[in-house]
């Protein structure tokens, strides 16, 4: 998929097929990962990808806004540093794993909340880094890159110059 036909299209996706998502894709999704750029190219993140269904209950307990997330045949939690650009890098590297997963025809959402003591304790994270985001994957119900955006008009948040002149 075309990459602005895939920031076009892919949606956020809660809800998927009972169908496993093959180790070739996960690689292919971790790889997106492993490429992306970071602050000072750190690489400071790590990508937990959780499969077994007794964490992955426990897991959509404990996460807010995430309890679908044992709906998902896997999650992948990011973990980045407490300190420095680690939500810029993890956000980085999620947005790259998303886009890779849907080129595949993986759906994912992002779902935040989740460093929570249970998480942290269920996925044994060190002090230094904390769970940035997760990111369940799965085929989607609905058919991928089929979804209409509900986003602000260009002219509500670009701006030309200087902030308040709109681009367009
Ligand atoms: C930083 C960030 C945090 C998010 N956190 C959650 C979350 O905790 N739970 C959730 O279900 N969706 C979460 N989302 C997904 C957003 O709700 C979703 O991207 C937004 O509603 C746009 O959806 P759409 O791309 O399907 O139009 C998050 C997205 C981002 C970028």
């Amino acid at each position: 998929m075309e990459t602005f036909q895939a920031v076009r299209t892919l949606l956020a996706v809660r809800e998927y097929q009972d169908k496993p998502v093959p180790d070739e894709v996960i690689l292919k999704v971790l790889e997106a990962g492993r490429l992306t750029g970071s602050s000072r190219n750190r690489q400071a993140w790590h990508f937990v990808v959780v499969r077994e269904r007794e964490t992955l209950r426990q897991i959509a307990q404990h996460a807010i806004t995430g309890r679908y997330l044992d709906k998902a045949p896997l999650v992948i939690a990011i973990l980045a540093p407490r300190t420095g650009q680690g939500p810029v890098d993890s956000g980085r590297a999620g947005q790259d794993l998303a886009l890779v997963a849907g080129e595949m025809g993986v759906g994912s959402v992002f779902v935040t909340n989740v460093d929570t003591p249970e998480i942290r304790r269920l996925l044994a994270v060190p002090d230094d880094l904390v769970v940035q985001a997760m990111l369940p994957l799965g085929y989607p119900v609905k058919k991928l890159g089929r979804g209409r955006k509900q986003r602000k008009a260009l002219s509500e948040i670009a701006h030309r110059e200087r902030f308040g002149v709109p681009w367009a």
